[in-house]
């Protein structure tokens, strides 16, 4: 398999940018995500339910889009999402703590599903612990509706909600 073109930079705020992933990012992105994860008191598993994090080129750049967001040189975001066929599921979408309530959060959404649309996707799926309420929040006002709930095979034996959004 290629590597899927990238996007161009978008520019959100005046000095946060969301830019296509690189592999010097990788550092940075682990941070966020880890950081939002011990503000819920979740178990971080680098080597299990994290490892997409340490190659996101095989688990997202292959076959989807991974995208960092930043404020001047700081990374502060994230959000990935995988293609199957007319489907797409987002994935990771994290912002640290003092970004929020910002726009940041739908911005990045924004951008995955424009994404989801401009790979053929009709419909964006995502799973979301029960516990992430603001990202519910988000999730039903662009029009995903929530259906579903799973047990993760992760060290909190999660509880998720699903999503889907259909048209995209
Ligand atoms: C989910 C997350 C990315 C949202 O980012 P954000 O930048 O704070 O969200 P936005 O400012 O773009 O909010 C967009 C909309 O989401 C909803 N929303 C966001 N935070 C909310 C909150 N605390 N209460 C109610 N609604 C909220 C609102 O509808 C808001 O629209 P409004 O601006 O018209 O009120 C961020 O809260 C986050 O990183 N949370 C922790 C990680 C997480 O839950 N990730 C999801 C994993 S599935």
């Amino acid at each position: 398999m290629s590597r899927i073109d990238c996007p161009p930079a978008v520019i959100v705020l005046p000095m946060c940018r969301l830019i296509p992933y690189e592999s010097h990012h990788a550092d940075g992105v682990i941070a966020v995500v880890r950081a939002v994860h011990d503000e819920h008191g979740f178990t971080w598993e680098a080597d299990g339910y994290h490892k997409d994090l340490y190659d996101v080129d095989r688990h997202y750049l292959l076959a989807g889009m991974f995208w960092t967001l930043v404020d001047g040189e700081r990374i502060i975001g994230c959000v990935g999402v995988t293609l199957h066929g007319g489907e797409c599921e987002l994935h990771r979408l994290y912002l640290l703590q003092e970004y929020r309530g910002r726009g940041l959060g739908r911005k990045m959404l924004d951008e995955s599903m424009t994404f989801g649309r401009a790979k053929g996707c009709h419909r964006m799926i995502a799973w979301s612990d029960v516990k992430l309420g603001d990202a519910h929040a988000l999730y039903r006002k662009v029009g995903f509706v929530q259906e579903g709930e799973r047990i993760c095979d992760d060290p909190d034996e999660s509880h998720e909600y699903g999503f889907w959004k259909e048209p995209l």
